[in-house]
C-alpha cells in the first residue's frame, strides 16, 4: 500500500487547510478528511485545526478507538516526506555551551603537576632543613 503511494511534501499537504479541501498528517501518512468533517464526532473544528502540522499527538492525545483507526484506511491519499515536516526543523543538535573537553585537559595540566610537585618540594626543604641542622649541630660541639 505505502509502496505505490503518492509522497508528498509537508508544504503541499499544508495548503490544504480548508473546509472544502483539508488534509490531515498522522504518523507520516496523510488522510484528506474532507468528506469527514461534518461526520467526525470530534466536529470539523478539531479537525481543521490539525491542518498545516504533523497532527500525530493531536491524533493520539484523543486516545482514538480501534475504530476510529479502522476508518483513517478510507481517507488516505499518501505519505509525507517525513524530511519535510516543520518537527524536524527542531532536531538540531543542542548548541555548545561548554567548552570542548579537550580544552580543559590543556589547562588541567599545570595544577595536576603543581599536586605532585608541592609536597615534593616541601619534603626535600624539610630534608635540606634537617640535613643543614645536624651539619651545623656537629660543627659547634
Ligand atoms: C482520519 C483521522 C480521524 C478519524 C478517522 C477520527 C475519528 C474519530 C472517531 C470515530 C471519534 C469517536 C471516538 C472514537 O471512536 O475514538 C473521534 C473523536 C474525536 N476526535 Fe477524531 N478522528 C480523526 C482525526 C482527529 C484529529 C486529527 C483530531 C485532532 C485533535 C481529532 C479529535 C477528536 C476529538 C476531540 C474527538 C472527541 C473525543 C471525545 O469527545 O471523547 N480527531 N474521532
Amino acid at each position: 500500500m505505502s509502496s505505490n503511494a503518492k509522497t508528498f511534501t509537508f508544504e503541499e499537504v499544508a495548503k490544504h487547510n480548508t473546509k472544502k479541501d483539508c488534509w490531515i498528517i498522522v504518523n507520516g501518512k496523510v488522510y484528506d478528511v474532507t468528506p469527514f468533517l461534518d461526520d467526525h464526532p470530534g466536529g470539523d473544528e478539531a479537525l481543521l485545526s490539525a491542518t498545516e502540522k504533523d497532527a500525530t499527538t493531536d491524533f493520539e492525545d484523543i486516545g482514538h478507538s480501534e475504530s476510529a483507526i479502522e476508518m483513517m484506511h478510507t481517507y488516505y491519499v499518501g505519505e509525507v516526506d517525513t524530511t519535510t515536516l516543520p518537527a524536524n526543523l527542531n532536531n538540531k543538535p543542542p548548541p555548545l555551551t561548554q567548552a570542548p573537553a579537550y580544552r580543559n585537559q590543556s589547562s588541567g595540566f599545570v595544577p595536576k603537576t603543581l599536586q605532585y610537585l608541592v609536597p615534593l618540594l616541601i619534603l626535600a626543604f624539610a630534608f635540606a632543613l634537617q640535613y643543614y641542622g645536624k651539619k651545623n649541630k656537629s660543627n659547634e660541639s
